[in-house]
């Protein structure tokens, strides 16, 4: 049987990028998106490109009887999951500091600390049962840096990180990893059609001159995700071109 992961938010960006990268492990892959057509999409994809189970889901956000129901249809498969990925994210944009509905700022916490926290439990259940495994929190560099008008987004990946390492801690004693990967910025749509920021972010922000592509980010979670990182617990690893280092931004002077 080969070694099966749970990626929430599989089936886009980043998400698919990691869907992919576990799939060409030989993993099989259990792919969550709030949309059913997306994930079933995506594991159709996944079997035919890379020859591996693969099953999607419709989650519903923060509702631990849907979680519930989710891992008990992997265990129906005959699998229990090794690694968990918690790629989907609430992103919160635009919120401003004295406007923001408290429903919206609480939407994002519940997402990415609440649902996650339930997601983790969960999978950690499987886990137990095999003696070992592996979580996975995609979280960002916003953690320690903020950027404006993304109040419970900056809050929430800060939190996430702490709940990182508070699982890190309570699961070792089951043999079970937690770790996360701090994304700068990724080319994603909403980079790419961002001509000014993208550009200034690539050649200002960046000692590499370069952000991530999605495969960066896939990489970084299958070294948290597989043995390659087996004694590795409560760590972080930043894939941002060196943007968290930078104090200043390099503007080239006019000629
Ligand atoms: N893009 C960046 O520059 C950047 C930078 C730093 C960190 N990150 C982090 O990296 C991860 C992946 O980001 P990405 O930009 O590659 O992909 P993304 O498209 O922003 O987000 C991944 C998935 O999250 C799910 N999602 C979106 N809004 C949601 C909501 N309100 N509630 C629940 N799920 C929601 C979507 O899946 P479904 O629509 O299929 O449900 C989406 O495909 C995220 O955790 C993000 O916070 C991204």
């Amino acid at each position: 049987m080969n070694k099966c992961v749970f990626i929430s938010g599989g089936t886009a960006n980043s998400g698919l990028g990691i869907s992919e990268k576990f799939a060409s492990e030989g993993y099989d892959v259990f792919v969550g998106s709030r949309e059913l057509d997306k994930s079933q999409q995506t594991a159709e994809y996944l079997t035919q490109k890379y020859g591996v189970f693969a099953r999607g889901y419709a989650t519903k956000v923060f509702d631990e009887e849907d979680v519930k129901r989710v891992f008990a249809d992997i265990a129906s498969t005959g699998r229990l999951v090794d690694c968990l990925v918690l790629c989907a994210a609430n992103l919160g944009i635009r919120q401003e500091f004295l406007t923001v509905p408290m429903e919206e700022f609480m939407d994002v916490i519940n997402t990415n600390i609440g649902w996650n926290f339930m997601l983790c439990r969960e999978a950690a259940k499987q886990m137990m049962q095999k003696g070992k495994g592996s979580i996975v929190f995609i979280n960002s560099n916003t953690s320690y840096r903020a950027i404006p008008d993304r109040i419970s987004y900056v809050a929430s990946k800060s939190g996430a990180l702490g709940l990182m390492r508070a699982l890190a801690f309570d699961l070792g004693k089951y043999n079970i990893r937690v770790n996360a990967v701090l994304p700068g910025m990724i080319k994603t749509d909403r980079w790419q059609n961002n001509y000014n920021n993208c550009r200034n972010a690539l050649s200002n922000y960046t000692p590499l001159g370069d952000i991530a592509d999605f495969e960066d980010i896939a990489n970084a979670t299958y070294y948290f995700g597989s043995d390659l990182s087996k004694n590795t617990t409560g760590a972080e690893l930043t894939v941002d071109g060196g943007n968290m280092i930078q104090l200043y931004p390099i503007i080239p002077e006019n000629k």
